[in-house]
């Protein structure tokens, strides 16, 4: 037997939080349970915030691209809608990007992202490597030239999970503090989904001890980020882990101050970014590498990360830093996310955002929401369909 009108999101995350506070606000199901055993410990938490769909994607993935613009366009709103309902605001940042340039090689890729921009819309703007660090004076003399991108955003990762969390709180969502081992069925439908034993630790897709019980609902959301593919066979192989690690700096009173954008470069080959956060802080990211579930934050990982940045910013010496961190992003083969129904009825994923979690988080809560309406996927979203072979 299933509890009808039952809906549960797998993951607290920002993805799977911002659904069931959307699924509860829309009132598409009687109850909305989102189950993480530690909400707002994932990616997200790790996140940089940028808000930025050229800066994260190769120009050639039109695809991934047009997903993010298509995302970006909703976030003023989802944001609004979300603060609103906190009470408390998510830390929206409008000052923009710049990309800068530290070789001839760096200058010509600038010169093609800033084409490809003007192609798409954008406004942008190429600068001198004097005029970029007139906007930008923490810029060091290293950087040779600029380009402005002002429409990006960028959000404070930790302020939008708190965020989310009180606007689900305030919509009635019911949040439950336990693992998810495997969504369940009968073979047609979802029928609800199996839960470690309280307290238990380990990986979803193990099989619990005693003392797991089931959560039985008609309709379930996957949105477990890396995890996700261990918690049903349709999922299996889409979705990866994908390591990366950043730092957490704050400007001191003897220090340079901060930029007021987003920084993003590549040092040798590496990308690199800074994000700026309120009181001084930045978010300086990020390692991307293959390591499995591996959670340890490396020397080699926090070595690369102070000499690309301080190649970049070199008054960052002087800041204080605050926190080393490693998280998962949820990696798949074609960089596009899980997005919408798959497998048996009643099964939806929101799954699979890879370095572009925090961007793609609105444009993912329309697309599902939609879908839990019982309406198709809309039309933006159609290349991220989970059911795509
Ligand atoms: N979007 C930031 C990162 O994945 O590093």
């Amino acid at each position: 037997m299933t509890v009808r009108d039952r809906l549960v999101v797998v993951g607290a995350g920002a993805v799977g939080s911002a659904i069931a506070w959307a699924a509860a606000r829309e009132r598409v199901a009687g109850e909305v349970v989102l189950v993480d055993p530690d909400p707002g410990s994932g990616a997200s938490r790790v996140a940089g915030g940028m808000l930025a769909p050229i800066s994260e994607a190769w120009p050639g993935e039109r695809e991934v691209l047009e997903l993010g613009a298509a995302s970006l366009a909703r976030w003023p709103a989802f944001a609004d809608a979300v603060a609103q309902d906190a009470g408390s605001p998510v830390g929206l940042r409008r000052e923009g990007t710049v990309q800068v340039a530290l070789d001839a090689a760096d200058v010509a890729d600038l010169d093609r992202v800033a084409e490809h921009l003007r192609a798409w819309g954008r406004d942008v703007e190429r600068l001198s490597g004097r005029a970029v660090r007139r906007l930008e004076p923490s810029l060091g003399p290293a950087v040779r030239a600029g380009l402005a991108v002002p429409d990006d955003l960028a959000v404070d990762n930790r302020a939008l999970l708190a965020a989310l969390t009180a606007a689900g709180r305030r919509r009635g969502v019911v949040v439950e503090r336990r693992r998810v081992e495997r969504v369940l069925d009968d073979g047609a439908r979802v029928t609800g989904v199996a839960l470690a034993p309280a307290g238990s630790s380990g990986s979803p897709g193990t099989v619990g001890g005693s003392g797991g019980s089931v959560l039985e609902a008609d309709r379930v959301v996957v949105a477990a980020g890396a995890w996700s593919a261990a918690l049903h066979p349709v999922l299996a192989d889409r979705v990866r882990p994908v390591k990366g690690e950043i730092l957490r700096v704050r400007a001191r009173r003897s220090s340079l101050p901060p930029p007021s954008r987003t920084v993003r470069a590549a040092v040798s080959g590496r990308p690199v970014y800074a994000v700026p956060r309120d009181g001084g802080r930045l978010v300086v990211g990020a390692t991307q590498y293959e390591a499995g579930f591996d959670p340890d934050v490396l020397v080699g990982g926090v070595r690369d990360l102070v000499a690309d940045v301080e190649r970049v910013l070199p008054g960052i010496a002087d800041y204080a830093l605050e926190e080393t961190a490693a998280s998962f992003r949820p990696g798949t083969d074609d960089n596009l996310p899980l997005l919408g129904a798959v497998g048996p009825a009643g099964l939806v994923a929101a799954t699979g955002h890879g370095r572009n979690g925090m961007l793609l988080v609105a444009v993912t809560v329309d697309a599902v929401t939609a879908v839990l309406r019982g309406e198709p996927l809309p039309e933006e979203a159609r290349p991220a369909a989970a059911a795509r072979s």
